[in-house]
């Protein structure tokens, strides 16, 4: 159970009633709102200019649905609430790391192993504004004030994880902010801000909208925090607040026009309620399965034996032995990690041999799966095959793994070494 936080109720409570604020109906459920315009007031007097506006973003008042609408609004209230700091949604994760890199235009971003659509992403930035793309090695030689640190963990494909208070420790010692992409591991699992860092970004795609039916993504920022933006281009600019700075990306949101849709503000709020429950299980599973693999990968049995023919190594959170990972990750160790085959051809076949894991990219939903990874990203070991814990029964998910694997072994004609 987690402790009460600050503001009063614990998570699992902030989850479901952290927008009731903003429920002005009598429905409990949320109505699924669809309008992409809404009617000014009837008063005249009350009437606005834009100017007198200033924001047209404040989600206060809707008046289009580029810059705010009711179910968003509702989710990003919940977020706040749940991730500890202001949450802004995008379209997607990719999305909300793109009006990151807009907002704050770093000369210099450190990133080492990332998601390959973020390295994409940084790619166009090198080639719009002349960004300089180094490694963590690169902090303390190349960045300064202004730069972007760019930290995922766990990491995809591998489901390790790394130390976010030694690099958040780092980056201000240069005066860069930490960014951490934390989508494989939202609360309860992981609280970046605890640890330093000054953004969190979700692609709410995975856990946030738990079920594989809506894309999105989410900038946190810590309250403790100071931003300037356009950091790495100006001089002395005034730091702005955590709030401050969630109304400028809100506004740049809706001249970007990377907002997410009706539906999907509905679909993230309603799974939003549930994504605590749905990740203590997924974890706990992939702990058991990483268990279970790696009992077989070290056993003497004949069925350990058999399996020996195909598997080689399990990589994922739960088998690191570091004294920080129990602090960073209390609650679990979150539900990706990855397994290799002794070759490419076996890589290829095992997703047609399980049944309970389908064979598809992505992560976070209530169905597992298991993707051959050379099959989405070029620069991945082609042995790698990603699997995404679901929430069924961690008993079948075990023996539809052991029997996929001893009837790939079956299929070889001779031991492969
Ligand atoms: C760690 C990580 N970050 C970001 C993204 C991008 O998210 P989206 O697909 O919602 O744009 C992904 C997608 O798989 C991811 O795994």
């Amino acid at each position: 159970m987690s402790a009460p936080s600050q503001q009063g109720p614990r998570a699992a409570t902030r989850a479901i009633h952290g927008d009731d604020h903003l429920n002005e109906t009598t429905d409990v459920a949320p109505a699924l709102h669809v309008s992409t315009t809404y009617r000014y007031t009837n008063i005249p007097e009350n009437l606005k200019t834009a100017a007198e506006y200033g924001n047209l973003a404040l989600p206060e008042e809707h008046i289009y649905s580029r810059f705010s609408i009711a179910n968003t609004t509702r989710l990003e209230a919940t977020l706040t609430s749940l991730l500890s700091g202001p949450a802004i949604t995008y379209a997607s994760g990719l999305a909300s790391f793109h009006a990151l890199m807009t907002y704050f235009n770093p000369r210099r971003i450190a990133i080492s192993g990332a998601y390959h659509g973020v390295h994409d992403n940084v790619t166009l930035f090198q080639r719009i504004t002349g960004l300089e793309k180094c490694s963590f090695d690169d902090i303390e030689t190349k960045l300064g004030k202004g730069d972007i640190v760019h930290l995922e963990t766990p990491l995809n494909p591998t489901g390790e994880a790394y130390e976010i208070k030694v690099l958040a420790d780092r980056a201000h010692k240069v005066g860069a902010l930490l960014v951490v992409d934390s989508t494989f591991a939202p609360p309860p699992l992981q609280e970046p801000f605890r640890w330093g860092a000054d953004v969190v970004m979700h692609s709410g795609t995975k856990y946030i909208g738990g079920h594989s039916d809506m894309l999105c993504g989410v900038l946190v920022l810590n309250p403790e925090s100071k931003f300037v933006k356009n950091a790495g281009r100006v001089g002395d600019e005034q730091p702005l607040s955590a709030k401050e700075t969630a109304g400028n990306l809100r506004f740049e949101r809706g001249i970007i026009g990377g907002v997410m849709g009706n539906l999907e503000g509905w679909l993230g709020l309603r799974s939003v309620r549930t994504m605590g429950l749905r990740l203590e299980r997924a974890s706990k599973n992939a702990a058991e399965l990483v268990r279970f693999l790696v009992e077989l990968l070290e056993g003497e049995g004949e069925e350990a034996r058999q399996v020996q023919k195909v598997l080689r190594k399990v990589t994922h959170a739960s088998l690191q032995r570091e004294e920080w990972l129990k602090e960073q990750m209390p609650a679990g160790f979150g539900p990706v990690f990855s397994i290799y085959t002794k070759t490419e051809n076996q890589a290829r076949r095992l997703p047609s041999k399980v049944k309970y894991f389908h064979h598809a990219t992505s992560l976070g939903g209530v169905e597992s799966l298991i993707e051959w990874r050379a099959m989405s990203d070029e620069h991945v070991d082609t042995t790698l095959l990603r699997i995404s814990t679901g929430i069924e029964d961690v008993e079948d998910l075990k023996e539809d793994l052991k029997q996929g694997l001893l009837a790939l072994a079956a299929e070889q004609k001779e031991v492969v070494v």
